[in-house]
């Protein structure tokens, strides 16, 4: 492979929407910021230099980071942040991958603002399980806050109250003209495509909080890879994507000019009792006739919509998610653990915490705070990165390697609340021996009602042997577990009030973060973080950490 080289720039750009200017913080001036193209088998390199009053760090998310762990990039957890004026050079070599993935900010809701695409190619001579498409084109899904996001979150954690929610969602940066303050011809991100091409749309959703639909008026869609993963492909009208999902689909277009314009749209699919963003971003499918003469300016084409499943379409969301499946071809074989060394089980959802004494909260009452929680602990970020304490064995007083491998209070998990509450702050991890295979369970709960999180798994991707609605059983569920094209990939969608199934090799040594991508729950607690040991042989070893490692 090559070497591909980046100079990200942190630095402020002023930006409008929604009739709003703000000062944000972006790579190179960009919103959403600048792609990163390579091939399988090609080193990236990319220099950060931060040029602003924040801590940042970058985490190229989904990247499997083999034996390069040092650029995960999660603050606190593989590094510490990069201060102003410091830089630190990311460089790792993309394995095993092609597709779409995402990098994005990965400190405190920086990644409102800081996140854009990582195209991944076949190696030269390779092709894709598919013809060629005509054109590749990214679509970012994400959210602009008119305030500033930072200070959402912190006034959120002061108070113990939800958080401020977006004020658009956007598709390309743009939130589309469907917002107040928002035109067609500034405000709108449009396609434009030649009738009888195909096209490869790679999504990507970046949003911070919102699983969301997304759907082309009168046109299928036909889903090829998910997370950098080849599947067998799947048409549909609508494709859900949860915060740090990637899908990339086929879009056939009408094989001659069709008179009309198209929109795209994506928003929310949503199970629960919060307020959120349940705003709909809009882009335009536009055809260009083979002579400019067939439009006719003063009398415009007629537009067409899509219909979207209703917010809460549950039964749509299962359908969705259990139809992707491994593409399983012998050029890309899907090789799922067939047996597992080690068993757990995870429940996960939000809940509440205490109040501090002296202090009001505004939680559910006004003696707690809202906070999220896996096996009844909410995960505590440590004020150094435990990479560099567990490579240099000094864990001590950064964290603790008593993560329980099961609730510590079994309960009737999709049952009525009121019912386990129970949640401590820590930072705990699991330790695994290299190659261990893993299986765990995410279980939600609905201790203040179902809903449906995005988990993602750092350092490696995962394959979805199961899933399910209401409590896991134990002793039938895993008979029915798929071992043979179960999808694979690095964040998946548990479902609401159900539960779901993964299995992962354990094979990338280092302190690898999981938590849930909705950013308001991972900044309650909903994460947690395995610790991968080195193997045997030299190349089951994390190399030491490069000397510009950025320190707390
Ligand atoms: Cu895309 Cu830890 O995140």
């Amino acid at each position: 492979g090559t070497t591909r080289r980046y100079k990200f720039h942190i630095k402020y750009q002023n930006i409008t929407r929604l009739c709003t200017t703000k000062t944000i913080l972006t790579v190179n001036g960009k919103f959403p910021g600048p792609p990163i193209v390579a091939r399988e088998g090609d080193r990236v390199v990319v220099k950060v230099v931060n040029h602003v009053r924040n801590n940042v760090t970058i985490h190229w998310h989904g990247v499997r980071q083999l034996r390069s762990g040092w650029y995960d990039g999660p603050a606190y957890i593989t590094q510490c942040p990069i201060q102003t004026g410091q830089t630190y050079v990311y460089n790792f070599t993309i394995t095993n991958q092609i597709g779409t993935l995402l990098w994005h900010a990965h400190l405190s809701w920086l990644r409102a603002t800081l996140y854009g695409p990582i195209i991944i190619l076949p190696r030269r001579n390779d092709s894709y399980p598919f013809p060629k498409p005509y054109k590749e084109i990214p679509i970012i899904l994400g959210d602009w806050f008119n305030a500033d996001p930072l200070a959402v979150i912190a006034q959120a954690l002061q108070t113990g109250a939800p958080p401020n929610v977006s004020d658009a969602h956007t598709i390309n940066g743009l939130p589309g003209f469907l917002y107040n303050c928002s035109s067609k011809s500034k405000d709108t991100f449009k396609l434009k495509v030649k009738p009888g091409k195909t096209y490869l749309l790679r999504v990507i959703n970046a949003a911070l909080n919102d699983n969301l639909y997304f759907s082309i008026a009168n046109h299928t869609l036909t889903a090829v890879n998910v997370d950098a993963n080849y599947i067998k492909p799947f048409e549909t009208d609508t494709i859900l994507i949860t915060p740090g999902q990637t899908t990339n689909l086929l879009l056939k277009t009408k094989p001659h000019f069709p008179n009309a314009t198209f929109l795209i749209a994506a928003r929310p699919f949503f199970v629960g009792l919060a307020t959120i963003d349940n705003s709909t971003t809009v882009a335009l499918l536009e055809y260009k006739p083979k002579h400019s003469n067939t439009t006719n300016k003063t009398n415009p084409l007629p537009l067409f919509s899509p219909s979207l499943p209703s917010i809460n379409d549950t039964n749509f969301a299962f359908n969705f998610t259990n139809g992707l499946k491994s593409l399983g071809s012998s050029n890309f074989p899907t090789n799922v653990p067939q047996k597992v060394d080690k068993r757990f089980f995870f429940t996960i959802g939000q809940g509440t915490s205490p109040c501090p004494l002296n202090q009001t909260c505004q939680g559910p009452t006004n003696t707690t705070k809202f906070s999220a929680s896996i096996n009844n602990v909410s995960d505590s970020l440590p004020t150094t990165a435990m990479l560099q304490a567990h490579y240099f064995g000094r864990p001590n007083g950064v964290y603790t390697t008593d993560f329980p491998e099961n609730p510590l209070d079994p309960f009737n998990y999709t049952g009525a609340p009121p019912n386990n509450t129970n949640v401590s702050n820590g930072t705990k991890v699991v330790v695994l021996r290299f190659n261990t295979s893993v299986e765990f369970v995410l279980q939600d709960t609905s201790i203040l009602g179902a809903e449906s999180h995005p988990l993602h798994l750092h350092g490696h991707d995962f394959f979805v042997v199961g899933q399910g609605v209401g409590n896991y059983d134990p002793s039938r569920d895993p008979a029915k577990f798929n071992l043979v094209d179960p999808v694979q990939r690095n964040t998946l969608a548990v479902p609401a009030g159900g539960w779901a199934a993964i299995r992962f090799l354990a094979d990338n040594p280092g302190v690898w973060f999981m938590h849930c991508h909705f950013d308001v729950h991972a900044s309650w607690g909903l994460a947690m973080t395995w610790i991968v040991l080195d193997g045997e042989l030299p190349n089951q070893k994390l190399p030491p950490p490069p000397p510009d490692l950025p320190r707390c």
